[in-house]
């Protein structure tokens, strides 16, 4: 079955064709995504209206450069998915709007997708998939979360940020010393040239049981150092590097905290901290020194992507779930309400 998938629930437009007749990353046939980050930069972050005119513009253009990738005509598509929430209403509109015309006029089945279900399975698309059971750790912009999947479809919460999400602290951190947006990325860049130890920050949380979070101290704790601090380049290194490191470890301290509680030994991570290479080299230390596996998708495909749209579709339609003709979204979802597969 080869599917389109289509994502549009924040500041990515995102498009790819996946094909179940293939396994893991070969049956990804073509995949392109078109960021807006460069029209709400000014605006030091995403401005939603602004946001869904721009998906209106840039998805046509897109699923049709993304079918010339995959050497595919618009009859050959089996299904189209598309991401139905959690999300911008607006921004979701924009992608439910479309594919749920393309597949009417295609006379093609349907289905809407639940962006962090896109997310947990992306690491699924890479070469010798992991398979269930695994526990799974969701790290976003909007999302901190350690999930036990007994099947795909399954979805046990295990733990939670209880305030910033990692990917929010990450852009706030950044903000606060005055890198521009959006600042995960460029904190995680300015890291790698600070030294290790210089600030120390706590580890949120990790003192005591459970596998919630919190990261929005850490923030604070940065803002007072920063704010005391002489301000010179070399100090924003250190101070990012000294953040990173605190929030690669907690994040490290409850994973295996969540493989032991869930009697597992492979974790999964997705999400766009997820393309962050510390915390990459510390969880395959860490699951490595369990005697067990750490799976992740390429940096690409950690943060939002059509890819992981696709696939997650195509699963659901191979599994028969469809959604009727109506354009309906779902800002706020919990994944745990998703049927099994
Ligand atoms: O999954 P994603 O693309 O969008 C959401 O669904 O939220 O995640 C975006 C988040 C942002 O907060 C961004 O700052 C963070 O992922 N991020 C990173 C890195 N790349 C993206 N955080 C730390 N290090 C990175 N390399
Ligand atoms: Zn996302």
């Amino acid at each position: 079955m080869r599917v389109l998938g289509i994502e549009t629930s924040c500041d990515e437009t995102g498009v790819a064709v996946y094909d179940t007749q293939k396994q893991g990353a070969d049956g990804l046939l073509a995949h392109a995504v078109y960021s807006q980050i460069a029209l709400h930069a000014e605006y030091g972050g995403v401005v939603p209206e602004l946001a869904s005119r721009d998906h209106v513009r840039k998805l046509l253009p897109l699923v049709r450069q993304t079918l010339d990738e995959a050497g595919l005509k618009i009859d050959e598509l089996d299904g189209v998915a598309y991401t139905s929430g959690p999300g911008l209403v607006g921004a979701l509109l924009v992608g439910a709007g479309v594919a749920r015309s393309l597949a009417w006029a295609l006379d093609l089945p349907a289905v809407g997708v639940h962006h962090m279900e896109g997310h947990l399975l992306a690491p699924l698309i890479e070469h010798d998939p992991p398979q269930p059971p695994f526990v799974a750790l969701l790290v976003s912009g909007g999302h901190t979360q350690l999930v036990h999947v007994a099947r795909i479809g399954e979805y046990e919460l295990l733990g939670e940020t209880l305030d910033d999400a990692a990917g929010e602290a990450f852009d706030k951190t950044a903000k606060l010393m005055g890198l521009p947006y959006p600042g995960g990325p460029q904190l995680a860049r300015l890291a790698e040239l600070g030294t290790p130890g210089k600030y120390k920050f706590s580890r949120p949380m990790t003192d005591r049981p459970g596998l919630d979070f919190s990261f929005s101290g850490l923030k604070t704790q940065v803002l007072l150092a920063w704010r005391d601090s002489d301000q010179s380049d070399h100090t924003r290194a250190d101070i990012a590097r000294g953040f990173e490191d605190a929030v690669v470890d907690t994040l490290a301290i409850k994973c295996a905290r969540a493989l032991d509680a869930a009697d597992c030994d492979t974790l999964i991570v997705a999400g766009g901290v997820g393309a962050n290479k510390r915390l990459r080299e510390k969880l395959d230390a860490m699951a490595k020194k369990r005697g067990g596996r750490v799976c992740f998708p390429r940096p690409e495909l950690c943060t939002d992507n059509g890819a992981m749209i696709a696939f997650a579709g195509a699963l659901r339609l191979e599994a028969g779930q469809r959604v009727d003709a109506q354009v309906k979204v779902v800002p706020r979802w919990d994944m745990a309400t998703l049927p099994a597969v």
